[in-house]
């Protein structure tokens, strides 16, 4: 399954810093979509997607998870000063969940709506955070293309963790994500696009790697961000290989 990622690139745990994040400050548009949901609960709106995500749900915390959650806490502190304690978060593609938990114990005032393909994940993200008592949350099974419509300017951050290069219709996508974020929203993609890291990756994700279409490289991913209508797109470095592309919903982008 995803275990290459395992394997090839858990030595960047070590690079995972461990510092407490400070309190967040006032402000954010607070919660939402949970109080209407009532809790994490999974909505289904996507029509018929193809279950190739739903295939190793169950592993993917384990196999993913001690590459993936190290970059999530290193971008999480990256993306700090956009965030307050009443933000609403989307988290798009979040998979079984393990981020947007982070997020939500952070946003206490505000939440933290998931997206994915996949209902198997949705399930065990719903599953994880009730196990969590986090009430904050909302679960939608949904495209990044077709994102339900009231989620039309309706969030202060929207972030991707690995998910770019998984994505059928990037532009829609982004145009989506930009779409959903309300005016000085910011939206934060996370995902590998170094050269060297997407070369030795490529082969094993074209053979293991559910879903996968391509990585993007730096400048394209920040292109793509660009010609999806945000403004002031800059990139952060994550680790070797991994960065940050991060833009801002400016007031002209039409909804
Ligand atoms: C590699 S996993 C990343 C999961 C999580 N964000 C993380 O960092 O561990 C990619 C996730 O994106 C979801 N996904 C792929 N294409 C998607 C799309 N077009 N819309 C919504 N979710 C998508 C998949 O179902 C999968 O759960």
């Amino acid at each position: 399954m995803w275990l290459y990622a395992g394997f090839i690139l858990l030595p960047l745990r070590v690079l995972a810093t461990r510092r407490r994040a400070p309190p967040l400050g006032e402000g954010g548009l607070g919660a939402q979509f949970s109080p209407q949901t009532g809790g994490p609960t999974v909505i289904l709106t996507a029509r018929g997607q193809p279950a190739d995500f739903d295939e190793g749900a169950a592993d993917y915390d384990r196999c993913v998870g001690p590459f993936s959650g190290p970059i999530f806490s290193l971008a999480l502190d990256a993306m700090a000063p956009y965030l307050r304690s009443g933000s609403r978060v989307l988290d798009v593609g979040c998979g079984p969940g393990a981020a947007l938990r982070k997020v939500a114990r952070l946003v206490a005032r505000g939440e933290v709506v998931g997206v994915d393909l996949s209902l198997e994940m949705l399930r065990l993200a719903d599953e994880r955070a009730r196990r969590a008592g986090l009430g904050n949350v909302a679960l939608f099974q949904a495209d990044a293309a077709e994102l339900p419509l009231p989620f039309t300017g309706s969030f202060d951050v929207a972030y991707s963790c690995l998910v770019h290069h998984h994505f059928t219709q990037p532009l829609a996508s982004a145009q989506g994500i930009a779409a959903s974020l309300r005016p000085g929203g910011v939206y934060a993609a996370i995902d590998a696009t170094g050269p060297r890291l997407t070369r030795l990756a490529t082969p094993l994700a074209r053979a293991v790697d559910p879903g996968w279409v391509r990585f993007w490289g730096r400048q394209a991913l920040i292109d793509l961000l660009v010609a999806a209508g945000l403004e002031r797109v800059s990139w952060t470095p994550l680790a070797p290989g991994i960065g940050m592309a991060i833009g801002t919903r400016g007031s002209g982008l039409a909804s």
